[in-house]
């Protein structure tokens, strides 16, 4: 494969593996049960192939973020959880947690309602920019700061069903989005 900025971090293999310790983790915790809480869009496949490794019975809901304004660094919730988290315990499930701004406004959210726990566990975690400190409890993969697309993670809305992790570099997509589109999806 050869595209500039490029590099596969995880290959489906990796992936599969690395969802089966988590899975493992989650499934030896939370033996009465959990509310695994996807963030909308980019944990849905992760979350979905989570689902079907884990040996113990979820219920599934999905929550969905977004800024206030372009780089405040502030949220609000667009969609909330359907699901009554009172007593319960909770994972949220995300893709990345990057400056970790979202998994602390979820957190906070999350835990006012009266949960047993509120547990994070993330696919990738890129620490280097991390705005807010945030407790991860169950981490698939750390990475060192590079952009990364991908096994939900998206540029633009694309590259978010490749059955890899890539990490990838912005300066290429911010002149061509479907720069990397000829390597990684081969005709
Ligand atoms: P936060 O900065 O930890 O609040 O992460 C916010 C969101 O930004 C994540 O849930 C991802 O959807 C997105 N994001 C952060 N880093 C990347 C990346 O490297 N690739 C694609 N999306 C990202």
């Amino acid at each position: 494969m050869t595209a500039p900025g490029l590099e596969i971090l995880l290959t489906e293999e990796e992936i599969e593996s690395t969802v089966a310790r988590l899975a493992a983790e989650l499934s030896t915790r939370f033996t009465d049960g959990v509310v695994l809480a996807g963030l909308l869009r980019g944990s849905v496949p992760f979350l979905s192939d989570l689902v079907r490794a884990i040996t113990i019975r979820p219920l599934i809901d999905f929550i969905a973020i977004t800024p206030y304004a372009p780089n405040t660094g502030r949220v609000r919730m667009l969609k909330d959880l359907d699901i009554d988290i009172v007593g319960r315990d909770v994972v949220i499930v995300e893709d990345i947690v990057d400056t970790g701004l979202t998994t602390a406004f979820i957190h906070g959210e999350l835990s006012r309602r009266s949960p047993r726990r509120v547990c994070v566990c993330t696919f990738v975690d890129r620490p280097a920019r991390r705005v807010v400190p945030v407790e991860l409890d169950h981490v698939g993969i750390e990475i060192p700061d590079r952009f990364v697309i991908g096994y939900g993670l998206d540029h633009e809305g694309r590259y978010r069903n490749l059955r890899v992790l890539a990490s990838a570099a912005p300066e290429v997509l911010a002149e061509d989005p479907d720069a990397y589109v000829g390597a990684l999806y081969p005709a």
